[in-house]
């Protein structure tokens, strides 16, 4: 929104960028200086949106980590659109479960264990089309924590899943998870722990 927090000048810089010709807005609730600190603050977001001289879709972006708080930022500041971040990395249900609160006012149930295992393949199998064999088994690992967080007894296979070297050995595990694990080992809804600690990145938007 700005550098630091005596320098929040994104109204003014919002109407600039609407006069030069852009067509929408993502605004994060942090200034510069803030980095990943303390809580988005979406007040100077909603203002954008409020101002009459804004006409371009303005979206809302910052700890988004509930269906409840995407819906804040529809119903309540009247945005556009939330984007979202941290919360789908390793989630990729977060959207479905957003449209679905939208929709029913309820929570609906977290993704199956087939779902689960099914998305880590893809996201392997994505991987080493793209970056080959021995970097896309390597840079898939830092994921399977998040893909199957919150599921009881399961470190032995987060084990496997990181120190194999060969895609081969991982699809193995894959199976092992599908045949071996309990259901009811998997987390109900509320479960999930807040993942906004997980990722830190070094520069901010
Ligand atoms: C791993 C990671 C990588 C990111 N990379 C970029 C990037 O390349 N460009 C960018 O504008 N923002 C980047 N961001 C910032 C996000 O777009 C987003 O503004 C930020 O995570 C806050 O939203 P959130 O609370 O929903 O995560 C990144 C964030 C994360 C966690």
């Amino acid at each position: 929104m700005g550098w630091d927090e005596n320098s929040i000048y994104i109204e003014e810089v919002a109407e600039r960028l609407q006069d030069v010709g852009i067509k929408a807005l993502s605004i994060h609730g942090r200034t510069r200086a803030q980095m990943y600190k303390g809580q988005a603050d979406w007040a100077p977001i909603a203002r954008v949106k409020n101002n009459p001289r804004i006409h371009i879709p303005i979206f809302g972006n910052g700890d988004v980590d509930t269906p409840e708080k995407a819906m804040i930022m529809r119903d309540e500041l009247g945005l556009d659109g939330a984007m979202i971040g941290r919360a789908s990395i390793g989630y990729p249900w977060f959207f479905r479960e957003c449209k679905h609160f939208f929709e029913t006012g309820t929570h609906m149930a977290p993704p199956t264990l087939e779902e689960r295992v099914a998305v880590a393949k893809r996201h392997l199998e994505m991987s080493i089309d793209w970056k080959g064999e021995r970097l896309g088994v390597f840079e898939t690992r830092r994921h399977y924590t998040n893909y199957f967080r919150g599921i009881q007894h399961f470190k032995p296979y987060r084990s496997r899943l990181v120190s194999s070297d060969d895609s081969a050995d991982v699809f193995a595990v894959f199976e092992d998870i599908l045949q071996e694990v309990d259901p009811d080992w998997l987390p109900k809804f509320g479960d999930r722990p807040n993942e906004q600690d997980t990722y830190r990145p070094s520069t901010c938007a």
